[in-house]
């Protein structure tokens, strides 16, 4: 295939005027999987993820960052302070001294200029490596599969012709577990801190002595020439870690933390000739143990658990080992979906950080990044359940785990809780329940996870209503409760009711806040009788289809019969109250007024229920849902991706909440939000415009932007959850990185409505949609078991339309593969036309 003839070929590639801005601060390295970041000067810290299991680690390209085990508020091992000046100054950084000389691989904290550096992050690990003065030091970090600790391989040469004598001295700061409290309750806290040393290890015990459990562990392979763990000691009570007292002066002194801020530093005096290096292996790990096995002597840990551990990873094989299971275990995830299209952007968005994005959304819900704290919330419902569309494939095994956890906190009345902690998996009342939405966000994630897997009897499962095992059911009921919810709780047209908020968080139209520091979402009468959202209506008739073909496929035909007449009134309901001539309307507010239509003074338009409405097929035959789209692109499109809604909310309005707070162009007041742009993508898919589907998914997918980094600021190899809108003075301007439904969605939108695999309950669709230049593309799949190497032939130059697919030389009668048997290859070609 000739990269000319690819999906390279459109608008939405050249949307740029080549060499405008050009301004990168790193590049690809798609045969590593890596992004390698070539100056700390980036416009914000760009950060990656280790670990995919229990313990985790955010880590920046400079070194900083934070680890915890399981809930990044409740079992926090090392110190982040959000929003610090300099930013971004805690993490694990290692300080390197040469003489008077003293600067971090990483640049951060020191700031000391370097002669090199460079940072590559890749899959679950992060390189950083400085060089100064003729000395080079490496670090390299990541989370071994299995275990509990973040591994760190610190390796210094001397590059210089003469012998070397320096020290080099790793530094944490250790958090007292409980981040919030950690962050707040110092009377206490200062108090409380305890550490043990044995040899080379320093052990952090705070409130070992009464509660807890678990202790943290900071360990090195070979014994330290000095150590401190009381900061004060290490950083002098007036010092900072851009210039420890202890670096810059004498060396560690041997502190011992009682109360204060426990850390761990130690420092290790190495001699080196011209050309010798040496390397020293770090790990801070989470030990946890029985009650009874707490303590080997009075107030003195137990520390059994934690010197196996240490024996893991004592040496050099040993961290290599680690290393490669590591990478075999991606090969193994990301070999689900690999697409080969010839355009280079588009592979490695595909078959690299969109699926690796997905992964991290998976673990982290929205918890915990640069952006969200990690104390504010858990996991949300409605947020997981939109995760698994983008992990399924990958992990089906834990998608069926997460969907039971998340059914668990779902009430009787089909009504949810709307986050849970991840550590308890109970959910907690935070912003209370009643966002209406989030029942038929468990809909959403069943039907994905039966569409994947055929593993109907998960439907079978009896599962808690919240989280109280008196009151199980199967999971089955509980997606019949979230279908009558909506179907029980309509408005005055006949439209869904939206209670607290719907997808929109912040369309707060029960909710009237006046006073500052009040929640949008929880002041107020929360629920009411009028306002409607016609997003859920879309939702309603998307989800609702998904339930009756479950129904159909479990034989509850009756049943589906039922729910098909409930759908087709909500419909009805959306092409006429829903309908504003153009577009669809977003809503009704508690007044009855139109939201998002044409007499509305602002917010005439929204993308959601654009985006939705049309996803669900409603105006497909009719010409609505044609309508609505040549609106978006009319209203809403702009060069960075389209806007949420237009115009922007310019002043509060009460009877709106949240969204009208919001400066024009931010957030979900006329911002680009991302997540919802795929839904775009698919809807003009639907439709058969491949072209423009193409355009708009290019637009916000970060392998497309990376010459606009300088503008963008944020992370070019993953998604930010909302990128700053044409009403915005920082128009092109990303928040939020890494934690957003983006993920998820524009993996959907991009395998299976523009490449065309999508997984049914019946087998795999081929049905692709792409702009008529791109004359063919294959994509290899891991589906129940076996593989399908797909290959797309577009010679006729189409948007859409199946001439004809074969699987292994056999011609089928649609376009569905049957699911061949688990450990089969098969041979297919799809011919458009
Ligand atoms: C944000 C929303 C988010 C909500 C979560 C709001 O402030 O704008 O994007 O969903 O908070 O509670
Ligand atoms: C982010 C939240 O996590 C998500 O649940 C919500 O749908 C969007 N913001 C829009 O408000």
């Amino acid at each position: 295939m000739e990269k000319s003839d690819t999906l390279r070929k459109t608008r939405c590639s050249q949307s740029f005027s080549e060499g405008e801005y050009a301004m990168q601060f790193g590049h690809f390295d798609d045969a590593r999987r890596e992004y390698v970041v070539t100056t700390p000067r980036t416009p914000l810290p760009w950060i990656n993820y280790l670990g995919s299991e229990s313990f985790f680690t955010l880590l920046s390209n400079t070194a900083g960052g934070y680890s915890f085990y399981r809930d990044a508020r409740l079992r926090r091992l090392t110190r982040y302070r959000y929003n610090n000046a300099p930013l971004d100054s805690e993490g694990f950084h290692i300080y390197v001294k040469d003489g008077e000389s003293v600067w971090n691989p990483g640049w951060q904290p020191v700031q000391a200029e370097l002669d090199e550096y460079v940072c590559r992050h890749g899959l679950g690990y992060t390189v950083i490596e400085g060089k100064k003065g003729g000395v080079r030091a490496q670090q390299e970090l990541f989370v071994p599969f299995g275990d509990n600790c973040l591994l760190m391989r610190v390796r210094v040469r001397n590059d210089s012709k003469e012998e070397k004598r320096i020290s080099i001295f790793p530094y944490v700061e250790f958090c007292l577990w409980d981040a919030m409290d950690d962050a707040s309750n110092f009377q206490r806290n200062y108090s409380t801190g305890e550490v043990e040393i044995d040899g080379a290890a320093i052990y952090h015990k705070t409130e070992y002595r009464e509660r807890r459990d678990h202790y943290a562990v900071f360990w090195a392979n070979r014994a330290p020439d000095g150590f401190d763990t009381a900061r004060e000691a290490f950083l002098g009570v007036y010092g900072s870690p851009a210039r420890p007292e202890a670096v810059f002066g004498q060396g560690c002194t041997g502190s011992i933390a009682h109360g204060w801020q426990p850390v761990a530093a130690q420092q290790f005096d190495l001699t080196l000739a011209p050309g010798a290096s040496e390397t020293i292996l770090f790990g801070l790990g989470y030990i946890e143990n029985p009650r009874e096995e707490k303590w080997e002597a009075p107030n003195v840990i137990n520390k059994a658990r934690a010197r196996a551990m240490m024996a893991r990873y004592a040496a050099d094989a040993q961290f290599d080992d680690a290393l490669a299971a590591l990478s075999a275990h991606w090969d193994e995830l990301l070999g689900h979906y690999q697409a080969s299209t010839g355009d280079e952007k588009l592979d490695r968005m595909v078959n690299i950080w969109n699926q690796y994005q997905c992964m991290v959304t998976f673990n982290m819900s929205r918890s915990a990044s640069y952006f969200e704290s990690g104390m504010g919330r858990g996991m949300g419902f409605r947020d997981s359940c939109q995760d698994l569309l983008g992990f399924v494939h990958i992990i089906p095994e834990r998608a069926r785990e997460r969907i039971l956890d998340i059914a668990a906190t779902q009430f009787p009345d089909g009504s949810a809780y709307h986050q849970y902690q991840p550590l308890t998996k109970k959910g907690n009342l935070d912003v209370g329940s009643g966002f209406n939405d989030d029942p038929l966000w468990l809909i959403a994630g069943v039907d994905a996870y039966l569409r994947e897997t055929g593993d109907f009897a998960i439907l079978d499962e009896r599962v808690p209503f919240d989280n109280d095992e008196t009151l199980s059911q199967t999971l089955l009921e509980h997606l019949r409760r979230s279908f009558r919810f909506t179907s029980k709780h309509l408005g005055p047209h006949g439209l869904p009711l939206i209670g607290r908020a719907d997808w929109n968080d912040c369309l707060n139209l029960n909710c009237f806040s006046e006073q500052s520091g009040e929640s949008f979402q929880t002041t107020g009468p929360s629920e009411g009788p009028v306002a409607e959202s016609v997003f859920i209506a879309g939702m309603f008739v998307k989800y609702g289809r998904a339930w009756t073909d479950i129904l159909r496929h479990v034989g509850l035909v009756d049943e589906a019969r039922m729910a098909e007449r409930a759908i087709a009134s909500v419909e009805r309901a959306t092409l006429t109250a829903g309908w504003d001539g153009a577009w669809f309307r977003r809503a009704y507010d508690a007044s009855g007024n139109v939201v998002g239509g044409c007499e509305c003074e602002e917010g005439q338009i929204f993308i959601e229920p654009q985006g939705m409405c049309v996803m669900a097929g409603i105006g497909k035959d009719t010409g609505e849902a044609e309508k609505a789209l040549a609106s978006v692109k009319e209203r809403l499109d702009t060069k960075y991706g389209i806007v949420l809604l237009q115009p922007a909310y310019t002043r509060y309005r009460l009877e709106l909440g949240e969204i009208t707070s919001y400066p024009p162009g931010y957030k979900e007041n006329a911002g680009i939000f991302c997540h919802n742009n795929p839904w775009i993508v698919c809807a003009e898919a639907s439709l058969g415009h491949g072209a423009r589907a193409f355009e708009v998914y290019c637009r916000t997918a970060p392998a497309y932007i990376e010459d606009i980094s300088e503008i963008h600021r944020t992370e070019p190899y993953v998604y930010s959850q909302m990128i700053a809108g044409c009403d915005a003075p920082t128009f092109g301007e990303g928040k939020n990185s890494w934690l957003t439904g983006t993920a998820a969605w524009t993996f959907v939108s991009v395998s299976q409505a523009i490449l065309g695999v999508t997984p049914t309950l019946d087998g795999l669709k081929l049905d692709p949609c792409v702009p008529a230049s791109a004359k063919g593309f294959t994509v290899t799949r891991l589906y129940r078991g076996a593989t399908y190497h797909i290959t797309v032939d577009n010679s006729a130059g189409v948007e859409h339309g199946v001439k004809s697919v074969t699987a292994d030389g056999k011609t089928l009668s649609g376009n569905v593969l049957p699911p061949a048997a688990p450990g089969a290859a098969v041979d297919v070609r799809v011919v458009m036309g």
